[in-house]
């Protein structure tokens, strides 16, 4: 079977990262070889990438210089993780990838980039290439909040420098997602992630099923 690239996005503490855990148990009880990765940090450069990224103050970089350390981490995980696991025909499946930075750099920070810019680094870093499928986690922000601030209180390096923007932000990026899911229906599946975990991996695997036909 050929390899398929699957992305999981949505706003802080939507699930993602069981969500994607789950997937990749139940692809793998179909004989599938799976690979995880995530943005960013998928790769050892891409880790320090991602320490200065999520950490610190909220403001440190401008749009721009914020946005070309987002595209350098995902030209590391595309061409260390992602593409070669494809070619073995593997199935990549990747907790964010560049719907999120649509979602935050540009609409979370109203718009405060250039689109065509956006798109011009994706084209460098990407080419043509896109996620098989994209399945987007929707949930209230003020919800999902409460959940990573919580999380964090259990992680030795508080990766908080998003959580510390404005609620208004993460309106923004949640409406964000749901426009790129508007404007690609094909490739984009929007799943309410306020829900229990069991419910909400069923309803992944439904898409995924009928979208990839496994
Ligand atoms: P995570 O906590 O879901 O792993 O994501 C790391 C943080 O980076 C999260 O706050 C979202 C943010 N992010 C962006 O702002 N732009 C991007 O392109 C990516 C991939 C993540």
């Amino acid at each position: 079977m050929a390899g398929k690239f699957i992305t999981l996005e949505g706003g802080e503490g939507c699930g993602k990262s069981t969500q994607l855990k789950l997937l990749a148990n139940y692809l793998r009880s179909k004989n599938i070889d799976v690979v995880l990765t995530k943005e960013p940090g998928s790769t050892e450069e891409g880790k320090t990438l991602r320490e200065l990224l999520v950490t610190g103050d909220k403001d440190k970089f401008d749009a721009i210089s914020e946005c070309l350390l987002y595209y350098a981490d995902r030209r590391l995980n595309l061409t260390k993780v992602v593409w070669p696991a494809l070619k073995e025909n593997k199935w990549v499946i990747s907790d964010r990838y560049a719907d999120s930075t649509e979602a935050y750099q540009y609409y979370g920070y109203d718009k405060r980039v250039d689109f065509q810019t956006l798109q011009s680094l994706y084209k460098i870093v990407a080419d043509d290439f896109k996620p098989d499928l994209t399945v987007i986690l929707d949930m209230e922000p003020e919800v999902g909040m409460r959940r990573s601030f919580a999380k964090a209180q259990t992680m030795e390096v508080k990766e908080l420098r998003f959580e510390s923007r404005q609620i208004e932000f993460h309106h923004n990026l949640r409406r964000g997602f749901l426009e790129i899911a508007k404007r690609e229906p094909e490739r984009c599946a929007v799943v309410d992630a306020d829900t229990d975990i069991e419910t909400l991996h069923k309803r992944i695997v439904e898409i995924v099923e009928n979208r990839l036909g496994i």
